[in-house]
């Protein structure tokens, strides 16, 4: 093979993955026109509302600022490019108490209350599409979602299970201050003498608000859902 073809046949691959992963969406994405829900597909009428709760402009603006989209993506990808759908607690819950089953793909919505969409740049750490989900359900479960989300942002390696965690520390999140009489339930982190105390700062407080609002716990409108009708009862 000589090195003209070679070079034509990588750009070719690259060309359709391109197509695939970023115009082919960004087409799908990018009309935020509201929608109207139909009773015989979705059971009910009027317009879809995404619901999403949280300090979630001022905590993407933190999670832009530190690069964490760099690691993370928030894309559970459509299956023609790639499945996502069979890491439940990716693409949402395979049986949600309340809801059923939550899986799909990532729609424009997903990133409702932000002024970009961050997709992210790659998958050095896992998808964050559902990762307020997976924190209060898998991380923390019945605990304490927030401080769990403090810890790791504070010392990833903090956490027996993730010693080898490659996620950056982000200890300036914190301040360190005098402890008045017991340390506060958010601290991180108190000294060997008990005097003084690291707890969340605004940006770690905004973060994590953020961090907790990424979930697929609302079903997405079925003339939205890009998802094969059959996965809500594959494994
Ligand atoms: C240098 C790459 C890198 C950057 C930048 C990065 N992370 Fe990570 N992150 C990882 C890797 C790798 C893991 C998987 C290991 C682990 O669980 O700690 C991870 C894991 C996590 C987890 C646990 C995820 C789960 O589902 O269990 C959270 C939460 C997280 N990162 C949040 C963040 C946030 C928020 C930022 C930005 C402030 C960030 N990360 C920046 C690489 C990165």
């Amino acid at each position: 093979m000589s090195l003209r073809t070679f070079i034509l046949g990588l750009s070719a691959s690259f060309g359709v993955a391109w197509l695939a992963i970023i115009v082919v969406p960004f087409f799908k994405m990018r009309d935020l026109a509201p929608i109207q829900l139909s009773e015989a597909m979705d059971g009910t009428t009027g317009v879809f509302f995404p619901k999403r709760s949280g300090r979630v402009a001022d905590g993407a603006k933190v999670y832009a600022e530190n690069g964490c989209y760099l690691c993370h993506t928030q894309v559970v990808r459509p299956t023609y490019a790639g499945n996502d759908m069979y890491r439940p607690d990716w693409a949402g819950l395979a049986t949600d108490a309340d809801r059923g089953d939550t899986r799909r793909e990532t729609n424009a919505y997903d990133f409702f209350g932000e002024k970009f969409a961050q997709i992210g740049v790659m998958r050095l750490g896992p998808d964050l599409s559902n990762l307020g989900r997976r924190v209060e359900t898998i991380h923390a479960p019945g605990g304490d979602p927030a401080g769990w989300l403090y810890r790791h942002l504070y010392q990833p390696r903090g956490n027996p299970q993730l010693w080898k965690s490659t996620c950056p520390p982000l200890p300036f999140l914190f301040v360190k201050r005098e402890i008045k009489s017991s340390p506060s339930a958010d601290a991180v982190r108190v000294d060997a003498a008990g005097e003084h105390e690291w707890v969340p700062g605004s940006d770690a407080k905004a973060l994590v608000s953020y961090l907790l609002s990424l979930k697929k716990d609302q079903k997405a409108p079925a003339s939205l859902n890009f998802a094969p009708k059959k996965a809500s009862g594959a494994p």
